[in-house]
């Protein structure tokens, strides 16, 4: 019988005792052991739990106790999940974690700390929710040379933009209905301004080519800005807008990572990933394009990778895992301003014939787009291929020239 303990009765913590209890029978001949789960670490009290002689308030009990081998940290951010995971791998115990954040900002140091003691620290769920991503591309593709990662990363925004998109619902009915789903960060600015998408494409980039990328050093935008006019424009075009996380490895060494809102051709296979789905596309040298597809966010989903973390450390006791990054720095990201990429521009102006013909001095290869109902001071159109710097100069430009830019978004080469 292996002791473990979970750090955290939320949404995925309650998901995973649930699992473990729910599944003893074949999750024991899975794991060739049976799994008892000795703590619960929480600081709320749960009146009446059928759990409550599991739960603790103090993290020493777990921390002191030699029989507990794994500790599933399941709380999220990083104060005191990083302390906690820290001191649990140096004593010993492997570690599970959901955490993103904790993996994203202190993946390299946690790993090493792992390393150094030969326990493991896994941690499939901290991208993709249920869908397995962390193991195939550490284990199963782990003869290709990546060539680049796209997708969907989070599941409340895409859930957001699928119900502005289908539905014409406003934005903030959309963010009210994936919270009351469990979907959303407990803090959903995360979610809506793109910092978790970033976190993860950090997560698979570190491991994709083997140095943490640091999540301040990535460009990242949200969705807040995205209108459902924005929304009627992309379909014009023939595409939808999508949050995207994008990272591709460049001829100089650098990677080229990014997370924001694109316009998506709607042939896509990203196009047509909707609701709290990710879809994640692994180009490897070798293999082509593989997508990975499923439940991006929500309780099961999520402690079911949980689960099979922790059924992985049972059975590996005694052997370290293979996964692991060395640390990087600011120098192994290209600068975003270096980048190159075509743009929608959605403006108003009050001559909008004359801005037109200013438009199109400024950015390379405009095509016009338009839509039904638009208001009549207002055009968009798209560009050719710029480099970011030139698109922010173009946009200063117009701007300069009484014509006042509503959105831009990049369109993607998905
Ligand atoms: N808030 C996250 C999402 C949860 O919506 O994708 C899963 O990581």
């Amino acid at each position: 019988m292996i002791q473990i303990a979970v750090m955290g009765y939320g949404v995925v913590g309650s998901g995973v005792v649930e699992v473990i209890t729910s599944h003893d029978e074949s999750i024991a001949s899975r794991a060739k052991e049976k799994i008892n789960i000795k703590y619960i670490l929480d600081i709320r009290d749960f009146p009446g739990s059928p759990f409550a002689d599991k739960f603790t308030k103090n993290f020493e009990d777990i921390i002191g106790d030699d029989e507990v081998k794994v500790v599933v940290e399941v709380m999220g951010g990083i104060n005191p999940a990083y302390d906690f995971v820290k001191r649990c791998l140096e004593s010993g115990k492997s570690v599970v974690t959901s955490n993103k954040e904790l993996v994203a900002k202190k993946g390299a140091e946690l790993l090493n700390i792992a390393k150094g003691n030969n326990v493991n620290f896994l941690f499939e769920a901290s991208v993709g929710g249920g869908i397995p991503i962390i193991r195939p591309m550490s284990q199963c593709l782990a003869a290709n040379d990546v060539i680049e990662i796209a997708g969907i990363l989070n599941g409340t925004t895409n859930f957001i933009l699928t119900k502005m998109i289908d539905e014409q619902m406003p934005f903030d009915d959309a963010l009210k209905m994936a919270q009351e789903l469990g979907y959303a960060e407990r803090n959903p600015k995360a979610d809506v301004e793109g910092d978790d998408a970033c976190r993860k494409i950090c997560i698979l980039a570190s491991l994709a080519y083997g140095k943490h990328i640091y999540p301040e050093y990535v460009n990242t935008k949200g969705i807040t800005d995205i209108s459902l006019d924005d929304v009627l424009y992309a379909e014009a075009w023939g595409g939808v807008v999508k949050l995207i996380g994008q990272v591709k490895k460049l001829d100089n060494g650098k990677v080229d990572i990014t997370v924001e809102p694109m316009f998506i051709e709607r042939g896509s296979q990203i196009a047509n990933v909707n609701d709290v789905f990710n879809g994640i596309l692994v180009r490897g040298d070798s293999t082509g394009d593989v997508v990975f597809y499923g439940k991006g966010a929500g309780k099961l989903p999520t402690a079911s990778a949980v689960v099979a973390d922790v059924i992985d450390c049972v059975k590996h006791l005694s052997a370290r895992k293979y996964l692991y990054w060395s640390d990087g720095t600011e120098a192994d990201v290209e600068p975003y301003c270096e980048t190159v990429f075509s743009v929608y521009v959605r403006a108003s102006a009050d001559d909008t014939e004359e801005a037109i013909e200013k438009v199109k001095g400024c950015f390379a290869d405009v095509k016009l787009l338009t839509r039904n109902g638009a208001p009549q001071n207002e055009f968009a159109f798209t560009t050719g291929n710029m480099k970011s710097s030139d698109i922010e100069n173009a946009v200063k430009a117009i701007g300069e020239n009484g014509i006042n830019v509503l959105s831009k978004i990049r369109i993607s080469d998905l």
